[in-house]
């Protein structure tokens, strides 16, 4: 259903606020439980569309997915009816990652091209080359990528970049592959650490060493279940925490730890909000003026490149000149641009305001925000999901009466997020 977002901006948030699990964790521990015949449990999935999306995937290959009101995910993937699914009803960037556990099981796989949101250039080439070093033959068809293998084998993988999927996808396939994989100048997200931890629950053999961003990994024959929970949303937790920053208000996020947060923790507490670790989890609180900072996305332990959006709209009622380079993808500020036609002042060029990056002097990688600026409502297409974040955001401190489209990019990785919002006090409704 096409709804939209109808907020009054002006409110303070207070409360508690619950985060759901992680999208970017829970997707992969599905597709990780194919790697095995026996049943796996993954405890608090989120209820967002992405999930539904890599349901679909599963139960097209054979699994039964019976997922209960209390999120707990009971997966089985006793036969692969079919490695063959060359398409599904909406596109994410998940089904690549089921080439491994596919060619695993059946020798063949087919899954669609990658869909995701429109933020730059995402190629798959780390992804394609490190499976075809490791002994598959791909091929890129016009609407999916069909996969062969007789068999799997151990390989030395060096990333040029610690890509997130690239690293997923080598950990499921080198965990049944035949001999030893290392990975170098891998990905350390928490996520992974996530994914890992599962992999390892149903029996595999990884050392994965953070501090040299490696992953050693010894192919064992045969996986069996396992019982994962799915980390907290770290996106969540920064989007909620900025939006209780931006409205002046104070929020308490229970079960969460600062240990996967420093860089989310660090940035907030320069700006000058107040951020207080409490026994059962972390309030997030502040007033204004708020301090001007500059801000470089990176991978983990960087600060995200999935926080910038609602860090950027922080930064619009900050004193002074901030910044926020993004390294990570080349084309992710886009919103911005909504964001000045509420009042804010941004521009976005092409430098890089320290040591150049991949993207000098190419592509529009850098925004410059001048603060504090008084932002009022207006008419809003949401294109991508965290841009919907800070849309969202944008709109709760908005003079007036904003409207939101386009709030399905939003579903897929927020779950209930009016209601929640609403449950902090926001005057938003979904109409
Ligand atoms: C994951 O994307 C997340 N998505 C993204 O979250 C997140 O922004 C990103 O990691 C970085 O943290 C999921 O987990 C589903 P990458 P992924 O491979 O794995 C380049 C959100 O909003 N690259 O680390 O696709 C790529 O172009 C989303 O929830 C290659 O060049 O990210 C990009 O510049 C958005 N070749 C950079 O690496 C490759 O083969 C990072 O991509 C792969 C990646």
């Amino acid at each position: 259903m096409d709804s939209n977002l109808i907020i009054q901006g002006g409110r303070k948030l207070s409360g508690t606020v619950e985060v759901r699990g992680s999208k970017n964790a829970a997707t992969k521990l599905m597709i990780a439980s194919l790697l095995s015949d026996e049943p796996s449990v993954i405890e608090n999935v989120p209820f967002i569309s992405d999930l539904d999306v890599t349901k679909e995937l599963c139960e097209k290959i054979g699994s039964t997915v019976d997922i209960s009101p209390d999120r707990i995910c009971h997966i089985t993937t006793r036969e692969v009816k079919t490695p063959l699914v060359p398409e599904l009803s909406r596109k994410n960037r998940i089904p690549i990652l089921a080439l491994g556990p596919l060619l695993h099981r059946k020798g063949i796989a087919e899954v669609p091209v990658l869909g995701g949101c429109p933020i730059g250039h995402r190629p798959v080439n780390l992804h394609i080359e490190a499976l075809q070093k490791m002994g598959a033959r791909i091929e890129r068809r016009e609407n999916s990528y069909y996969a062969e293998a007789k068999e799997l084998h151990g390989e030395h993988v060096i990333f040029p970049f610690p890509s997130v999927g690239a690293t997923e996808n080598v950990l499921l396939a080198a965990t049944l592959a035949h001999g030893t994989t290392i990975i170098e100048n891998a990905a350390i997200e928490p996520e992974i650490t996530n994914l890992v931890d599962m992999l390892v629950g149903m029996g595999a053999d990884i050392a994965f060493n953070q501090v040299t961003r490696t992953v050693e990994i010894h192919g064992v024959s045969k996986l069996h279940g396992t019982t994962i929970r799915v980390m907290p949303d770290r996106n969540e937790i920064m989007s909620f925490a900025v939006a209780a920053l931006a409205t002046e208000g104070s929020i308490f996020i229970p079960r969460i730890e600062a240990s996967y947060l420093g860089s989310c923790i660090n940035a907030l507490q320069r700006v000058g909000g107040k951020i207080d670790e409490e026994e059962q989890g972390i309030r997030f609180s502040g007033r204004r003026p708020y301090k001007a900072i500059d801000i470089e996305t990176g991978p983990h332990p960087g600060f995200m490149t999935d926080w910038q959006q609602p860090m950027c709209v922080l930064l619009t009622q900050a004193e002074g000149k901030s910044s926020i380079h993004e390294t990570v993808y080349d084309d992710r500020f886009g919103y911005t641009k909504d964001l000045v036609r509420m009042g804010a002042r941004i521009e976005v060029d092409k430098t890089c305001p320290a040591k150049p990056c991949r993207f000098h002097g190419e592509y529009f990688h850098t925004a410059h925000i001048v603060g504090p600026a008084s932002l009022h409502a207006a008419e809003l297409v949401v294109t991508d999901l965290r841009a919907g974040m800070a849309h969202i955001i944008a709109a709760l401190i908005a003079s007036g009466e904003s409207r939101i489209t386009g709030i399905d990019h939003i579903d897929r990785g927020y779950e209930e997020i009016d209601m929640r919002l609403r449950g902090l006090g926001a005057d938003i409704i979904r109409a």
